[in-house]
Formats: C-alpha cells, sequence, structure tokens
C-alpha cells in the first residue's frame, strides 16, 4: 500500500465536499487500489489554517466553525511554509477563480509542483492564465497538474482526451457549461422573475452573493478559454471570448420562445480556425432538435466535434460539489496510479 499526506488549499463547498468524500472512500480506495492517504494540511483564506502531519481528524475540520479549534500545528506564514511543514505529496486547490490573472491560485500551485507535489486544481483561472508554465513545471518535477473539475465539474472533458482519445483533433465544440444560468432559464419558464430566478440560485448556494459572473457569461467565457487552451493547444483569455449575458432576457423573450417550442440557453461555441479559435457565449433559442433542448436545471452538456468523431456528446446532470469533489478525486487516483 502506497501513503500519500495530502493538503486542502481552500475548504469551502467543494474543499469540505472533497474532505468528506475521502473519508467515504477511503476504505475502497485502499482496497482497490492500495492507495491509502491522510489529510496533514488546511489551508483557508480567513478561517485559519491547520497541519498535524500524523493525520488531522477530518470529521472534526468539517463540523469546526474554524480551524484554530483543531488539533493541529497553525501555520502563521505563507501557503511555502504551510506545504513544508504538512509533508504532503499532493496539494488540492480550491479556491474561488481569478478571472482576469488566475491568482493567487497560480502561485500556491506553482509552489506545489516546484516542491514535487501532484497539483489537483478546480480553478479555471490557472488553466486559462497559466496552463503552459504550471506545465512545464509539472514535468520538470516528474508530478501531475490535473483540473478535471475546472470544466463539467465531475465529467471528463479533458482527462477522456489525454487518456482514451489519442491522435484526435478536436475542430470544435459547443455546449451549455455554466448551471446557474442555466437553472435561472429553467425557473423563468416555469413562472420566475428573473430577479427570484437569480434569489433561487443563490438561496440553493450556486450562485455567489454578486452573482454577475455567472449572469453576465465570464464563467461560461472562462470555460470556453480553458477547453480552447487544453484541447485545442489555442491560448485565448476570457476577455477574448465574444460574450453576452442572460441579463437581457424577459419574461416576454421566455414566452415567445415557448410559443415558438424552443427554450433559451446560454450557449457556447468554439471553433479552430487555423491557429486561432473564434469563440462566443450568448443567449439563444435552441429548438427540440438541439442537443441542448432538453439540458434543463444545472445540467451541463458539451459536444465535441473531431476529425474523426463526427460528434461526441457529455452531458452531466445536475452536478454539485460533490461531483466536483469527485473530479479531484480522480485525478488524485489517475496522478499516482
Ligand atoms: N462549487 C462548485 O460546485 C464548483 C464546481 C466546479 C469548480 N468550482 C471551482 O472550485 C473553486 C472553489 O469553489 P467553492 O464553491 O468551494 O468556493 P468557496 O465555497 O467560496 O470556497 C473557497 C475556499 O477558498 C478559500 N480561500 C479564499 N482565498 C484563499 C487564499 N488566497 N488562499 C487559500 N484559501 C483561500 C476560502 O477561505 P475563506 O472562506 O476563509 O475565505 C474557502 O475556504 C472555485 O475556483 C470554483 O470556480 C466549484
Amino acid at each position: 500500500m502506497e501513503y500519500f499526506p495530502l493538503v486542502l488549499v481552500g475548504f469551502g463547498n467543494v474543499g469540505k465536499a472533497l474532505a468528506q468524500l475521502l473519508l467515504d472512500k477511503k476504505e475502497e480506495i485502499n482496497s482497490r487500489y492500495a492507495v491509502d492517504y491522510a489529510v496533514t494540511g488546511i489551508f483557508t483564506g480567513s478561517h485559519g489554517a491547520v497541519v498535524d502531519v500524523t493525520g488531522i481528524d477530518v470529521q472534526k475540520a468539517l463540523n469546526a466553525e474554524r480551524l484554530e479549534d483543531i488539533q493541529g500545528v497553525k501555520p502563521a506564514g505563507s501557503i511555502d511554509e504551510f506545504i513544508a511543514l504538512s509533508g504532503a505529496r499532493v496539494l488540492f486547490e480550491s479556491i474561488p477563480v481569478n478571472y482576469q490573472d488566475g491568482q493567487p491560485a497560480v502561485d500556491i500551485l506553482s509552489q506545489a509542483l516546484k516542491k514535487g507535489l501532484h497539483a489537483i486544481s478546480a480553478n479555471k483561472g490557472p488553466v486559462v492564465h497559466a496552463f503552459d508554465e504550471l506545465n512545464a513545471l509539472a514535468e520538470a518535477g516528474r508530478v501531475r497538474y490535473f483540473f478535471e473539475s475546472a470544466v463539467m465539474d465531475g465529467a471528463p472533458v479533458f482527462g477522456v482526451f489525454r487518456e482514451t482519445l489519442p491522435g484526435l483533433n478536436l475542430l470544435s465544440f459547443e455546449g451549455v457549461l455554466n448551471s446557474t444560468t442555466n437553472v435561472i432559464l429553467t425557473r423563468m419558464e416555469r413562472g420566475d422573475s428573473f430577479d427570484d430566478a437569480v434569489r433561487y440560485t443563490q438561496q440553493i448556494g450556486l450562485a455567489e452573493s454578486d452573482p454577475s459572473g455567472d449572469i453576465d457569461g465570464w464563467d461560461a467565457a472562462v470555460k470556453v478559454a480553458a477547453l480552447c487552451m487544453v484541447l485545442m493547444g489555442v491560448k485565448l483569455t476570457p476577455q477574448q471570448v465574444l460574450r453576452k449575458g442572460i441579463r437581457s432576457i424577459s419574461g416576454d423573450d421566455i414566452r415567445r420562445a415557448r410559443s415558438e417550442g424552443k427554450r433559451w440557453k446560454l450557449v457556447c461555441r468554439a471553433q479552430k480556425l487555423g491557429q486561432t479559435v473564434s469563440a462566443v457565449v450568448k443567449p439563444e433559442m435552441v429548438p427540440p432538435t438541439s442537443p441542448f433542448f432538453s439540458v434543463e436545471d444545472s445540467t451541463s452538456i458539451v459536444c465535441f466535434r473531431t476529425d474523426i468523431l463526427e460528434e461526441l456528446c457529455l452531458v452531466e446532470g445536475n452536478p454539485g460539489p460533490r461531483t466536483t469533489a469527485y473530479g479531484m478525486m480522480a485525478d488524485f487516483l489517475n496522478a499516482v496510479r
């Protein structure tokens, strides 16, 4: 049995779901993969940090208000010092996305990779802003930088190309990649006003208190940029994606679509044109013949067109923090097996 001390940087919705999943799956992973692990460090933005090289009591950490209340060393310094103290071999990062430059997650992942840890991230920012640099660090250190959960949570949009589809060229893709806007549009079809639907997504913990990242299409744009970077090899910033959100969709628009037998979806599209990509995120009325028509609530979908497989679609039904956590756990197992 090979043993891996793990650290979690970010202990919010995703970090906590990952901690719970690691607890739930421990015995199964021990016996199926001969892989054992313990969480030896947790680091947050404003809720403290804790290190215990003998293994943190994760259940207590999940129940604690602040990490100061958990037994272990309380590192007061930088992420660097935290990683060194923890003795970890794998770092999981799930801190908020920064659309502009991917920081501070880029620095956190860089530190981990330089110190010889596998870096597993749920964050789109570093993929878009530092994919080449992080990969180079991973290669140099003979470790992995994986980020499956950054787009479509637990669905293997990156892994399927990396592991099982060698030699394919991705020509274009389209999808519904933002859950919050899809829930809002679905709720509006059921009679909610735009504002009520937004409030609902905040109540269920899907949208942030400032939901503009979702509503104005930034989250979808950064996902498109991440897919273009990794699967097409074309560097694109979210700012370069032509972007229109769903703010202007009214109840009348929803009813008009319904009367024509269509539905509004925030559709993402990207097409490779030589060494560049044309990418757009905008609301579209889709007909029943579209694979997006039946994708409702928080379900997401992406359809790839390649030089060999004409259409390959992945659908993820109602994802949430636990499916995101699963993507990270799968990255971990794929990195160490
Ligand atoms: N929620 C999902 O289902 C989902 C799905 C796919 C991808 N993601 C991605 O996963 C990441 C986390 O999402 P989430 O919903 O878990 O966010 P969240 O609930 O807001 O949690 C973020 C965590 O990061 C910590 N943090 C903030 N700044 C930090 C810093 N500079 N250094 C260390 N820790 C820091 C926060 O600590 P404090 O609370 O103490 O500030 C908190 O523990 C995001 O990048 C998101 O885009 C999320």
